[in-house]
């Protein structure tokens, strides 16, 4: 893959035509989705095994404080083996409908049967395509939910779905989120070695920890609520946060932190 630096769209796209690479912007995105999706369709089948024992905890946490409610509209991007989904459309009940999206067919075998297994599969919609953009008229959603997900995409990529996630949920609607969390200045060993195996090595690990509070911050969500946690010793985070125009129910701090919760993943 060529780089061209900072450059982005149409004049990145230029600069190849002149060094004579063919290839757009949009080829790369189209390459790396497929390579996204080769990568979880051979994972579906482990994931829970190697992932599920440390990431539970922090999903659940997440999920809590998303706090569905009976009757809601619920979307779920990335939805992996379907834990979350199967949480979401417990809580909505038979009034509410829980919609899920997630690129690999591998991974949507794993969430059906889970759903089946549990007399779910009428109350949630699977769909199998890749985000941003998101398919849905705006305002669609009371709540969305993301589970160790957000940190996968590009980091020019992240305000573009957060948009996205805004744009499709209702004035007030709620955004939970489990997501490694960097640290800020007093980085940790285990954070240091995800960075550099992201950037070096990016089909082997493809997250990194991303500062969760101050994305949200600059997309523009209000009322963040954010818990920090460890897996392992890597700093995790769960966190809910609000689309503007929410009623004031929530703590009227713009990021409320609570960073004392401790281990929680050291099961193997
Ligand atoms: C690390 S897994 C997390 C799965 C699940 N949320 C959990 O907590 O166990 C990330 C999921 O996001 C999906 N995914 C990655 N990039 C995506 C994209 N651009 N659009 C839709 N789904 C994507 C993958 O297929 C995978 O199922």
């Amino acid at each position: 893959m060529t780089r061209t630096g900072g450059l982005t769209g149409e004049a990145s796209d230029r600069l190849r035509k002149i060094m004579g690479d063919t290839r757009t912007q949009e080829d790369d995105r189209a390459e790396s989705l497929r390579a996204t999706q080769r990568f979880y369709d051979r994972l579906s089948r482990a994931y829970d095994l190697l992932a599920d024992a440390g990431e539970h905890t922090v999903r659940d946490r997440a999920l809590a404080l998303l706090a569905a409610a009976p009757g809601e509209r619920v979307l779920e991007l990335g939805f992996g083996t379907g834990h979350g989904l199967e949480a979401l459309a417990r809580a909505v009940g038979e009034d509410g409908a829980v919609v899920g999206i997630d690129l690999s067919s591998g991974m949507h075998e794993v969430a059906c049967k889970r759903l089946e297994r549990a007399g779910l599969a009428t109350r949630v919609a699977l769909r199998r395509e890749a985000v941003p953009p998101i398919q849905y008229p705006d305002g669609s959603f009371d709540a969305m939910f993301m589970s160790f997900t957000l940190e996968l995409f590009p980091a020019g990529t992240i305000p573009t779905l957060l948009a996205e996630i805004r744009r499709v949920l209702r004035a007030g609607g709620r955004l939970g989120i489990a997501a490694m969390n960097a640290s800020g200045q007093q980085e940790r060993p285990l954070e240091r070695v995800f960075r550099f195996m992201h950037r070096h090595f990016p089909h082997i690990v493809d997250c990194q920890p991303i500062d969760v509070a101050g994305l949200l911050h600059a997309a523009g969500f209000t009322q963040i609520e954010l818990h920090g946690l460890s897996i392992w010793s890597l700093p995790v985070a769960a966190a809910v946060a609000c689309s503007p125009a929410a009623a004031t129910s929530r703590s009227t701090q713009s990021v409320a932190q609570n960073t004392a919760s401790g281990e929680v993943g050291s099961a193997g």
